[in-house]
Formats: C-alpha cells, structure tokens, sequence
C-alpha cells in the first residue's frame, strides 16, 4: 500500500514537473506563480523555441524563404507569406530584431493583419542576425564582418531585398520600417533615390528614428560612456554582441521570466530604453518576445546610434577627423540629405516613446521635402505608448495595426 502511494505520488510530480516545464504563458500575469495550476489559463506556447516559418505554419499561413545576396556580398533570406498577385508590402525590423518580431504575438501579429488584410507580405532581416548570419567570403568570427551600421543596412540590404520582392511580384511596395527599419529606408531612398521611388509606392514608418536630440532614455545616459568602451568590446568581441546562445536565452528565462516578480523587474530595466507602459505588457505573449525579440547587434551601429545622440545629427558615421578626412574627404562627416528623399513618407508614432520622441520626429517632419510629406503625420492617440508597443502591446492591433491597414486603404501616392 505504501509502496502504491510512493509510486502515485512520485507519478504526481513527475506530472507536475513535466507540466512545470511545457508550460511557459499564461493569460494572466497572477497565473505564473501558479503556473501549473492553471491548466485553462496557462499552456505551452512553441513559438518561444522556434523560428519563423514554424511559427507562421503553425498559426496557419502559408510561408515561403528566399535568399538574396548584397552587393558587398552578405547573403540575407527574406521571409513571404505568399498572397500571388496582391499588392506587396515588405516588413523590414529594428535593431537587435530579426523577422520573427512580426509574427511571435500569436494572430494579433502585424504580418498576419497585413496578411489577413489581403497583402502579399515579404518580411526582411538585416545582415547579421540569425536568419542572414551569412558572407560569400567573410568569416562571421570576424570583426570585418561586423564592421557595419545601419547605413550597409540602407544602402546594401534594402537594395538587394527590396530588389528581389520587385522582381518576383513586378509591383511597385509598400514598405514598412519600425525604429532601424525606419533609419535605414530613409538611407536607402537618398543614396538610391530612382532605385526607390522605380520599387516603392510609399514609406511607412513606425517608431521614426532619425534625430535622437534630447532623449529621456536611459540610452541618453550611456552613450557617453560608450566610445570610452567601444574599443575594447569591438576587440574582446570582434565586433558584435548579443549574438543568441543558449545559455543566454535560458539565463534570461530564469532571471527574467520564472514569476511576475522577476517579469516587472527586467521590464523595469528594460523600458528605461524604450518607455513605460505595463498596461500593455501582454502576459500571454511576454516569454515569447522577450525570448525571441532580441538578436545580435555590430557594434558599430550602436556607435553611429550614440553619434545620433550625443550630436543630434542625421549624419553619415564619424570615424574621427583623419580618417573622415581619407573616407569622407573632409573633417566632419556629412549629413544625410533629406531634401533627396522622393518617396511619399507616413510617419507613425507615440508620445510616450524614449526613443523617437514627439519633438524629434516633429522636427523631422518639417525638414521632409514638401512632396513627400502629402499624407501627414499620425501621432497615436493611446498616451501610454511607447517603442515597445509597436510589436508587442496587449493591444497593438487596434492601437496602431487597424489603423495602418485602414491608412493603406487609400494613401496619396
Ligand atoms: C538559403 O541559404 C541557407 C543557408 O545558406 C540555406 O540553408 C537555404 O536552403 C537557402 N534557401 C533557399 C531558398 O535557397
Ligand atoms: C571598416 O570599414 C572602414 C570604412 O570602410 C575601414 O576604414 C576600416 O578599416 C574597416 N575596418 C575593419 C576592421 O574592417
Ligand atoms: C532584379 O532584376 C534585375 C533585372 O533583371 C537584375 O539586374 C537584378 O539583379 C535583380 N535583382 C535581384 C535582387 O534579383
Ligand atoms: C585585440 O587587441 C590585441 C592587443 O592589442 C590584439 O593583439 C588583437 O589582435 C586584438 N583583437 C582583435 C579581434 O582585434
Ligand atoms: C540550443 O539548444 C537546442 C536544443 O535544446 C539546439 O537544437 C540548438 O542548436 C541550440 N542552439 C545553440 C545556438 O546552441
Ligand atoms: C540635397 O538634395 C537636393 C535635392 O536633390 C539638392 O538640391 C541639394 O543640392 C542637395 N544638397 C547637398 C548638400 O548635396
């Protein structure tokens, strides 16, 4: 009879273990200190552990990768949930991102709202992440791969990806850019400016990042300190860090995801970047963002973001007096010519965002040449949001998705 107890009993917690660990969200924050308990408010969501196309298969649309190679020879995939003959848009992420961040909120996602929404959607991942981590001759262990920042990512990769979606689909894009995504676009169109406005119908910008001048994010704090590092993290790293491991994604699972104690306290620290909004952290997706929405960084572009901020200028990146004087034939490096940009732009943004604050995309907006500036400028009306809540509030869909769809409806070209 003991022996029947001990063995049930064991069977119990095997149980109970196994349940522990499949586990991972739950519906409700107050959920996660019982976790186990919970059977209907908490389950196990695979999109923590898996990639982009597992992911997209599993929510039911159907996926398709391509490659393309840059020009200075990086090799990037480019994702698509295919919709033949409809009008193409391409998502293109932000820094320390990769394409999963559109499709890891379960279906409130913004590649299946564009989908759903009747659009041919081709996502884009920048040279160096996870899903375009490939040269044709440089070693990823070095630092001469590394050595890039947004204006590569503008001037080489949205040239090749958004080549390959025109010349699969023969239609003109809609492009929609969040926070580097945003930065790099607009290098693209004044470095290529007939190569954009032949392959795009309109830039829409989520989160714009171009003048960082007075910033309230803790980011305002350290870029000082920056170039006194830099040096010495480029040689101790050949250039990049927060490159995905295991042992950092389950570091952050422990410390950053076990109960609702540890979940407010990492975005405590995290949100003095970003902005502070806890009413739209969304319990049941925050274990799969915070696992998956993070992605190596060169870090060069965390030096040309630091010159953003401690200048205040939309600038090309300073690599000091002499050699700017051999690269750029003068002292000072020169500034991106905004009055060159000629596609339509539609600025989309916060009030409560660290980063791209009102002030500094107001003042964009006024330096925008006349014509592409016809649709205006959308300042969402939901006062909490910040740089986070562009892919991943509780409530982005009809925050700031619905209002994207609605807006593309009818856009003056
Ligand atoms: C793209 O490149 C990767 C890595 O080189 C390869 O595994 C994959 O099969 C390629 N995909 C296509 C569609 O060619
Ligand atoms: C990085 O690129 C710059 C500019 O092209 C060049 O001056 C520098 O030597 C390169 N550094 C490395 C490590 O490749
Ligand atoms: C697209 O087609 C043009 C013209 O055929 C070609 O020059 C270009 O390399 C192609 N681009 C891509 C990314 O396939
Ligand atoms: C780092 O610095 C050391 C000492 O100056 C040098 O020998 C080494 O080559 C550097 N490593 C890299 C990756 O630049
Ligand atoms: C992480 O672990 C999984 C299995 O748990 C393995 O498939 C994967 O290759 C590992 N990833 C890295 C980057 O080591
Ligand atoms: C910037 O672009 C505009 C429009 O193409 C041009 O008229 C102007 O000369 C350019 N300015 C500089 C400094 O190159």
């Amino acid at each position: 009879m003991v022996q029947v107890l001990n063995l049930s009993l064991i069977f119990f917690c095997v149980i109970l273990q196994i349940n522990a660990q499949e586990v991972n969200v739950c519906k409700k924050f107050n959920y996660y200190f019982f976790k186990s308990l919970y059977s209907r408010g908490c389950y196990y969501n695979p999109d923590q552990n898996t990639e982009v196309p597992d992911i997209v298969t599993r929510l039911g649309y159907p996926i398709e990768s391509y490659n393309v190679t840059t020009e200075d020879n990086y090799i990037l995939t480019v994702f698509r949930l295919p919709q033949p003959g409809a009008k193409p848009i391409f998502l293109q992420h932000g820094i320390a991102l990769s394409a999963i961040c559109f499709v890891d909120t379960l279906e409130s996602s913004l590649a299946f709202v564009l989908y759903d929404a009747g659009y041919d959607v081709w996502i884009g991942n920048f040279r160096g992440n996870r899903y375009s981590n490939k040269h044709v001759t440089l070693d990823p262990n070095t630092e001469e791969y590394w050595n890039f920042s947004f204006h590569e990512m503008g001037k080489f990769d949205l040239k090749a990806q958004l080549g390959l979606v025109y010349n699969e689909t023969g239609k003109k894009i809609y492009y929609v850019g969040y926070s580097m995504g945003t930065t790099a676009s607009y290098i693209y169109n004044i470095l290529h400016p007939e190569d954009a406005s032949e392959k795009l119908d309109i830039i829409v910008s989520l989160a714009p990042i171009v003048y960082m001048k007075n910033i309230p994010s803790s980011a305002a704090l350290l870029a000082p300190l920056w170039p006194l590092i830099e040096p010495l993290v480029t040689n101790l790293s050949h250039g990049v860090i927060l490159q995905r491991n295991n042992v950092s994604i389950n570091l952050m699972k422990t410390l950053c995801l076990g109960n609702p104690i540890e979940m407010f306290t990492c975005q405590a620290l995290i949100r003095s970047l970003f902005g502070y909004d806890n009413d739209q952290l969304n319990p049941e997706t925050l274990p799969v963002t915070m696992v998956q929405n993070n992605d190596a960084i060169s870090t060069k572009t965390i030096s040309h973001y630091v010159q953003f901020i401690l200048f205040g200028k939309f600038s090309y990146f300073n690599y000091g007096y002499e050699n700017n004087e051999q690269i750029y034939g003068n002292a000072i490096p020169p500034l991106y010519n905004i009055s060159s940009l000629n596609v339509p732009i539609y600025l989309m943004h916060g009030s409560n965002d660290f980063l791209s604050t009102i002030k500094n995309v107001e003042n964009f907006f006024e330096d925008l040449p006349e014509g592409t500036k016809k649709n205006g400028k959308y300042l969402l009306p939901y006062k909490k949001f910040s740089h986070l809540d562009f892919i991943s509030a509780k409530d982005q869909k009809s925050l700031l998705y619905d209002p994207l769809v609605n807006f593309l409806k009818n856009p003056i070209l």
